[in-house]
C-alpha cells in the first residue's frame, strides 16, 4: 500500500459534518401543506372593554399560595379586525380538539407547563421588575400575567386573535385590577404565526423569554429557534422553556428541539428542572441563553 499524507483530512470531516446537519436539518423543516402560516399583526384593545361582574372567574394557585385568576371560558365577543384567514368557528373546534394545527394551536386550553413556568420563576425568585419579558404561545397568559404584576413590560403572542381577544387579555385585566393605564403601558400583543414574529418585533431584545408547550409539532421548530435567537438579549437574556420530555405519538418535545440547537449551534441549552407526574408524564424546565461569539 502506497503512503500518502492526508492534508485535506480536516477539510473532509468539516464537509462531513455539515452534509451531516443539512441532513438531520430535513427532519425539521417537515411542511404540512394543510397548515395556513398566519401573518403577523399587533393587537390593540380598550382595556375597559371587559368588566368583571360580567365574567366568570376561577383562582389558580401556584408556590407558596401565589394566586391568579383567569376566564373559566372565553368571552363572547368577536375582535374588531380579524385576521383574514381566522374566519374559525372556535366553539366548534373547541369541542372536537385540543388543537388543530395551523387552524387553532391550543389556546383556549390552560395547559400544565404554564403552571410550571410560573412555580419555577417563584421558587428561584427571579427579579422581574424593570425587565421586558416575551411569551411565546401564551394561550391564557399566566407567566406573562405573572411577570407584569412584578413589574416587567410583557409582550404576549399567540397563533389566534381570538384566544388573545376573548381570553388574554381579559386575565390581564382582572389580574391588574382595573388599573388600566399600568396594562396600556407595560402590554404588547401579538398574534400569528412564529415565522412572521420577528416582522413586527423588528430588532426588539427581550431580558426573559417564557414559553410553555409549544414543542409538540417538530414541523415548527425551526420557526421557534428563530423566534428565540432573534429576541432573547445576548448578553443576559435568558430563555425559559417549559414542556413534556416527549410528546408521544407526534414526535415533539424537549429532547428533539435540543437536537436542533445543537444542529444550528447558535444557543446553549441545560436543564434547570425536572417534574414527574408518573411515568407518561415526564416535563422539564430549559434554560436557553445565546452563544457567545
Ligand atoms: C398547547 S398551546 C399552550 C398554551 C400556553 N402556553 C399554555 O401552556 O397554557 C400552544 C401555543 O403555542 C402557540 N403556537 C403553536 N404553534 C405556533 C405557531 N406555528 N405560530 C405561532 N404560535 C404557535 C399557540 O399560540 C398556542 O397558544
Amino acid at each position: 500500500m502506497s503512503f500518502k499524507f492526508n492534508f485535506n483530512q480536516d477539510n473532509d470531516d468539516s464537509e462531513n459534518k455539515q452534509d451531516d446537519n443539512e441532513e438531520k436539518l430535513r427532519e425539521f423543516n417537515v411542511k404540512d401543506d394543510s397548515t395556513v402560516e398566519l401573518c403577523a399583526q399587533s393587537c390593540h384593545f380598550t382595556a375597559s372593554e371587559v368588566k368583571e361582574s360580567d365574567i366568570e372567574i376561577e383562582k389558580v394557585l401556584f408556590k407558596n399560595n401565589y394566586q391568579l385568576k383567569k376566564l373559566m371560558k372565553p368571552l363572547d365577543i368577536k375582535p374588531p379586525h380579524l385576521n383574514k384567514n381566522s374566519n374559525n368557528d372556535y366553539e366548534k373546534l373547541l369541542t372536537k380538539s385540543d388543537l388543530i394545527p395551523g387552524v387553532y394551536e391550543g389556546g383556549f386550553k390552560l395547559w400544565e407547563c404554564a403552571i410550571d413556568v410560573i412555580n419555577y420563576l417563584i421558587e428561584n425568585k427571579i427579579n422581574l421588575k424593570g425587565k421586558k419579558v416575551l411569551e411565546i404561545g401564551c394561550g391564557h397568559g399566566l407567566p406573562g400575567i405573572y411577570c407584569l404584576l412584578n413589574g416587567a413590560h410583557v409582550t404576549f403572542q399567540d397563533y389566534n386573535e381570538e384566544v388573545l381577544y376573548k381570553l388574554t387579555q381579559p386575565n390581564v385585566n382582572i389580574n391588574c385590577n382595573g388599573d388600566y393605564e399600568m396594562i396600556e403601558n407595560n402590554t404588547h400583543f401579538i398574534s400569528g404565526d412564529w415565522k412572521f414574529v420577528s416582522d413586527i418585533l423588528s430588532k426588539e431584545k427581550f431580558d426573559y423569554i417564557l414559553t410553555s408547550d409549544t414543542l409538540y409539532n417538530v414541523s415548527s421548530f425551526s420557526k421557534l429557534h428563530s423566534l428565540i435567537s432573534n429576541h432573547l438579549e445576548p448578553i443576559q437574556g435568558k430563555c425559559y422553556l417549559a414542556s413534556k420530555t416527549y410528546y408521544f405519538g407526534v414526535g415533539g418535545g424537549i429532547r428533539k428541539f435540543e437536537e436542533l440547537i445543537e444542529i444550528l449551534d447558535i444557543l446553549n441549552v441545560i436543564t434547570v428542572k425536572d417534574i414527574k407526574d408518573g411515568v407518561s408524564n415526564v416535563r422539564e424546565i430549559v434554560e436557553i441563553t445565546l452563544k457567545k461569539d
